[in-house]
């Protein structure tokens, strides 16, 4: 058997007459011989940032025409960040398994991975690393810049900013309204490097996407010339066989975090790229984050740390002209999906632009990347990223403010009366990806109006959620355990004094009854408790984000065999 729809197609029995009878509507008999491509596709009206991606996939169709094989539109679970409540993050886990079973389920023998916002090509990278049948993926990059006032906007992070200035009574209401329809300037993703640009320019350091290809403005024509070569290398692929497992190792990871770390992305492509690796059975931890990235030099100035957009990043260069200025930290051995290593692609790659992406002599910072911190309050890990944070609070002593869910800040955050100064630490618990359920993106919590006012822009924040990949302060976040799964996050007291030591990679509860405490109704009572559905199975079996939150029975790999028949 040559190709793996064969198994649907070859033959002249009963069930190969049905196979073929209902899909021919029009096909040449010879169309059943070939290689049958699904274009695994997340446009949606309810994902704006992936709407445009049925132009993409019409590329991808002209491509794999082209090359001799069948394209095939395959419309998978889309999830828009904005619009999906209460977090994206909970179904990232059903839209990669759903897109597996779709895959293996059907007669494909390669697929094209559409995707854009922030969730959308994690989900579909986990499916294909399971379902383990050739893939790559086309990202549907970011929207080009926005002004507004002759400002460029940076979406997500100047919502955050903007909103702050309101809260804080230095911009107007009006003015913060009228910006609205400023900030989305065209198709696209969010144009920071928050997770959706991340997750774009990661999959292509781990090599699964076209070298060159990820960060390619959403209307840009070049990114349509990319998606008609992807249609062709992909059917090229089914003839080498090259799967996701047969050349994604951790080589390829080891890639990947130093690109994460060189570009300043977001903290979410730590529980995707563990998600992923868990699929592959690549031994990839925490640690390994810390580890290879923490000596890697920010060489990106983009929002939310720094001033540039993806447009600006893309004409500079884009990201094999940062991999240029640290090839000799990637591994020459991790192959891309060409077939080639990835390091072949950063011989011709100079920086067009010195401010946007720096040399490696002038970087914004000399050791870049993802802080884990361990301690008493996270014996399985905490993140931090500190070029998002400020300087003079990554050693830090504080007194804990402790909420004990999303609605007990809101609810208590801007009391006049509540017992808060610079100095203390905010905490934030129940937002793990079993409490909330979905380990929202509430780490970075506003901060109390009366110390807004008092001209403090910063503090240190404690969550077990997540935060936007878009924003930006001194938040320790993705706390392991979280403190619906027993964690010690769920025996602090307001009051404790919290120790944050980014240096020593330390974070501390001074409290020495603190490990023999119960914890409080209150906080357990704000803990998720669904009775039915996808969040009943979801709590029931999600990890902890130190291993990538993915469900327990979805890491690994079951192939692409299907051995009975359907009718
Ligand atoms: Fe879709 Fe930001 S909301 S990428
Ligand atoms: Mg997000």
């Amino acid at each position: 058997m040559r190709l793996r729809s064969e198994q649907w197609y070859a033959g002249d029995d009963r069930n190969a007459y049905i196979h073929r009878a209902w899909m021919r509507r029009g096909t040449p008999s010879d169309a059943f011989a070939r290689p049958q491509i699904a274009i695994a596709n997340t446009a949606s009206d309810l994902t704006p940032c992936n709407a445009h991606l049925n132009e993409v996939a019409a590329s991808v169709s002209n491509g794999v025409h082209e090359a001799g094989g069948i394209p095939l539109n395959l419309p998978v679970v889309s999830l828009g960040e904005t619009n999906v409540r209460p977090t994206a993050m909970l179904w990232r886990n059903m839209a990669a398994m759903a897109a597996e079973e779709m895959l293996r389920a059907n007669p494909v023998d390669g697929v094209v991975l559409l995707g854009g916002c922030d969730k959308t090509i994690p989900a579909l990278l986990m499916a294909a690393a399971s379902v383990d049948i050739p893939a790559v993926v086309v990202p549907g990059g970011p929207m080009l810049t926005g002004t507004f006032r002759g400002v460029p906007l940076g979406c997500g992070t100047d919502v955050w900013r903007l909103s702050e200035e309101v809260r804080a009574g230095t911009l107007s209401q009006e003015a913060f309204m009228r910006s609205e329809s400023a900030m989305i300037r065209s198709r696209g993703h969010c144009n920071t490097m928050g997770t959706a640009s991340t997750m774009a320019l990661v999959a292509e350091a781990l090599g699964t996407v076209v070298p060159g290809v990820a960060g390619t403005p959403a209307p840009d024509s070049r990114l349509l010339e990319a998606s008609h070569g992807t249609g062709r290398l992909i059917v090229e692929l089914i003839e080498k066989d090259r799967r996701p497992s047969t050349f994604l190792t951790k080589a390829n990871f080891h890639n990947a975090i130093v690109a994460l770390a060189a570009i300043g992305g977001s903290t979410n492509a730590v529980v995707h790229l563990l998600a992923i690796a868990g699929r592959l059975g690549v031994d990839l931890t925490l640690d390994d984050f810390d580890r290879i990235g923490s000596g890697v030099p920010l060489l990106v100035d983009l929002q939310p740390a720094g001033r540039f957009l993806m447009e600006d990043f893309h004409r500079a260069g884009g990201l094999l002209a940062v991999l240029r200025e640290v090839r000799d930290l990637l591994d020459p051995e991790a192959l891309s999906v060409t077939g080639n290593p990835l390091v072949d692609y950063l011989d011709d790659a100079p920086i067009w632009d010195p401010e946007v992406i720096r040399a490696r002599e002038t970087p914004i910072i000399a050791e870049g990347g993802i802080a884990v911190l361990r301690g008493n309050l996270a014996p399985s890990g905490a993140l931090i990223k500190p070029a998002a944070a400020s300087a003079h609070l990554l050693q830090h002593r504080g007194k804990a403010v402790v909420f004990d869910s999303i609605e007990d800040f809101h609810a208590r955050v801007d009391d006049p009366d509540l017992d808060v100064d610079a100095d203390s630490v905010l905490i934030l618990r129940g937002c793990g990806p079993r409490g909330y359920p979905g380990m929202p993106e509430v780490s970075n919590m506003p901060l109390p109006k009366k110390l807004l006012e008092q001209g403090v822009r910063d503090m240190v924040r404690i969550c077990d959620g997540r935060m936007s990949g878009t924003a930006y302060g001194t938040v320790v976040l993705h706390v392991a355990p979280e403190a619906a799964a027993g964690g010690p996050l769920g025996l602090v007291r307001t009051g404790d004094v919290i120790v944050l030591d980014v240096e020593n990679r330390r974070i501390d509860v001074e409290a020495p009854d603190f490990l023999s405490r119960t914890p409080g109704e209150a906080m357990s009572q704000a803990f998720a408790a669904p009775k039915r559905g996808w969040e009943r199975l979801y709590i029931d079996h999600v990890l902890g984000a130190d291993t990538g939150a993915d469900l327990d029975f979805l890491v690994g790999s079951s192939g692409s065999d299907v051995t009975r028949e359907s009718h």
